[in-house]
């Protein structure tokens, strides 16, 4: 199992103090970041399983989408599927959430849109880099 990539700090901007003190503590009894979705946002998914490679579509939000150790697999629309990098074309830190349909970088808070990839806000000029996958009868597989 890797480390998660975020740190309490980084989700300062969305969580009360409390609410960030809470998380922090499932975050640490839980070994899961899965646990910040007590912030409220939205999509709030993050696997900690750096070589994971498929998800299964059940598991990936219409509007939202997962953190796939190196990939992202988001779902636009309903029935609609993207898979990106999840290094961040800034400065390559690896993206930390999906919220409110957007992939977010925590290390300067760049937002990608979850359908192209392209920079909605944060310093970032560049999309995220697209990756191949193909969908089975239930599962998202990456193949680049
Ligand atoms: S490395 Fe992602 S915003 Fe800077």
């Amino acid at each position: 199992m890797s480390t998660p990539s975020h740190s309490v700090a980084n989700i300062s901007t969305c969580c009360g103090r409390r609410t960030v003190l809470k998380a922090a503590g499932l975050v640490a009894l839980s070994g899961s970041v899965g646990a910040l979705g007590a912030c409220g946002a939205t999509s709030w998914t993050t696997s900690t399983d750096s070589d994971a490679t498929s998800v299964p579509v059940s598991k990936v939000p219409v509007g939202g989408g997962v953190i796939l150790g190196k990939y992202v697999v988001t779902q636009p629309t309903d029935g609609v599927f993207r898979a990106f990098s999840a290094v961040c074309p800034h400065q390559g830190c690896p993206v930390g959430s999906v919220a409110d349909g957007e992939v977010v970088c925590p290390c300067h808070n760049s937002h990608f849109d979850i359908a192209d990839g392209a920079p909605v806000s944060g310093p970032a000029q560049r999309p995220l880099t697209s990756v191949k996958f193909t969908r089975s009868d239930h599962d998202i597989i990456i193949t680049t």
